[in-house]
């Protein structure tokens, strides 16, 4: 394995921090290592597996498509594109459906269809259609979604400008801050044509809004006419709990943003999913990718759907993450803060005051896979993303969450390098 690594980081640019451990097979909640070494994932690939890893009914699926067509694009027409799409429908209630490959594409896209309806049906002048978006928040890191974030690398710039949390006239929206959205909107709401919002904040270590925010925001967005899109990427199908996490908090957004668990943690796939109110101002030719809604993607999506009603993911998950926020907090460490997030999207809130360079979120998580469990430090370390397949074995989630708990209570004590 250590040649593997050595190549790795010495050829391979870029890409999120990754442990230095190749990973060569995948099942349910179990991944191995090139060196067989089994270990339990808390991880999901960043929030992807919501159906578990490999899932047998999903593989074969997409095999199938690879064996018979691996290949119609948008020249023609993919079948299993418009079975998708009534899937779709059918499960989550839009009737209107546009499939890219990433998460980012789907932000990027939904923000090209707000802005087109912001000029033909809201009226914003030329080129002043604005997508406001909060604080800390995360859509992607291609150059057009990057320009979302509050946060933004000196050395890409410049930025793609309309977007982002600060209102044309300057009204920083804060993630989670009703009055800030209200103001944004009362002053600038006649150039804002959407507000892009995360229903909880993924990235940033699962940060959940105030109960009710959502909602109020929805409302205050049909107040002043500006489109709600609700970035699902992370939290939905069934990774919060709900089908949508918007939903807990009553709210149908005009646009939905999916990706990760949509291609089942088999195939790349993102979309954005509306009504025909919005979605029908789209003219052919406005969004599209050679590559989008491929079949071997598009099948997976359709057995995912099928898995995740069938399997009740969505129970599973409501269910396993109350367990894991019980077990997690059971253990009374005094480095465990809180846990935050809902479902199978959890964050544990490491103790501020006990934070340094030798108890953090990025030496726990080494420490974890060297014991066999797979975990990730968020929000610079304060926090450890644990997301595991909601399909999760209750034995290997507490197995899990003990190795979790031994490891945040010893890892000071251990020598670098962890690994
Ligand atoms: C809420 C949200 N939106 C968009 C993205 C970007 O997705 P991708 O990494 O597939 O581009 C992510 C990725 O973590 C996300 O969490």
């Amino acid at each position: 394995m250590d040649q593997i690594v050595s190549d790795y980081h010495t050829h391979v640019k870029s890409g999120f921090t990754p442990l230095p451990v190749a990973i060569a097979k995948s099942k349910n909640s179990t991944l191995w290592d090139v060196n067989g070494k089994e270990y339990i994932d808390f991880l999901s690939f960043f929030a992807v597996a919501n159906m578990g890893h490999a899932h047998p009914k999903i593989v074969e699926a997409s095999c199938k498509a690879i064996q018979e067509c691996p290949l119609v694009n948008t020249a023609l027409i993919n079948p299993s594109y418009a079975e998708l799409a009534l899937k779709i429908e059918k499960i989550l209630g839009y009737s209107r459906i546009v499939c890219m490959l990433s998460g980012a594409d789907a932000t990027d896209t939904a923000t090209k269809i707000a802005r087109k309806w912001g000029y033909l049906k809201k009226g914003i002048k030329e080129d002043e259609a604005f997508v406001l978006t909060t604080s800390a928040c995360y859509h992607g890191i291609t150059i057009s979604t990057h320009s979302f974030s509050s946060q933004k690398h000196n050395l890409f710039g410049p930025y793609v400008p309309k977007v982002g949390s600060i209102s044309p006239s300057g009204v920083y929206v804060e993630f989670g801050d009703i009055k800030s959205l209200e103001e944004a909107l009362e002053k600038d709401g006649d150039k804002i044509a959407a507000f892009m919002v995360e229903p909880i904040q993924g990235s940033a270590g699962i940060v959940d809004p105030p109960i009710g925010y959502l909602n109020k925001a929805f409302k205050l967005c049909k107040k002043y006419n500006v489109l709600f899109i609700a970035d699902e990427v992370q939290t939905g199908l069934g990774r919060a709990g709900a089908l949508l996490k918007s939903w807990d908090d009553d709210v149908k957004p005009d646009l939905v943003c999916l990706g990760k668990g949509l291609g089942g943690g088999v195939a790349p796939l993102s979309a954005v999913i509306g009504n025909p109110e919005v979605m029908d101002i789209l003219d052919l030719g406005d969004i599209g990718s050679t590559m989008a809604a491929n079949p071997p993607a598009t099948a997976a999506a359709c057995a995912a759907l099928d898995v995740l009603i069938d399997e009740r993911i969505c129970k599973q998950s409501i269910e396993k993450g109350e367990i894991i926020k019980k077990l997690l907090l059971n253990g009374k460490l005094d480095g465990i803060k809180d846990v935050s997030g809902s479902g199978m999207l959890r964050a544990v809130v490491l103790n501020p005051e006990l934070i340094d360079d030798k108890f953090n979120g990025s030496r726990i998580a080494k420490y974890c896979a060297l014991k066999g469990l797979i975990v990730n430090s968020a929000a610079g370390g304060t926090r450890i993303r644990l997301c595991p397949p909601p399909t999760i074995d209750i034995k290997d989630l507490e197995k899990g969450v003990n190795i979790f708990l031994e490891c945040v209570s010893t890892v000071k004590e251990i020598e670098d390098p962890i690994l």
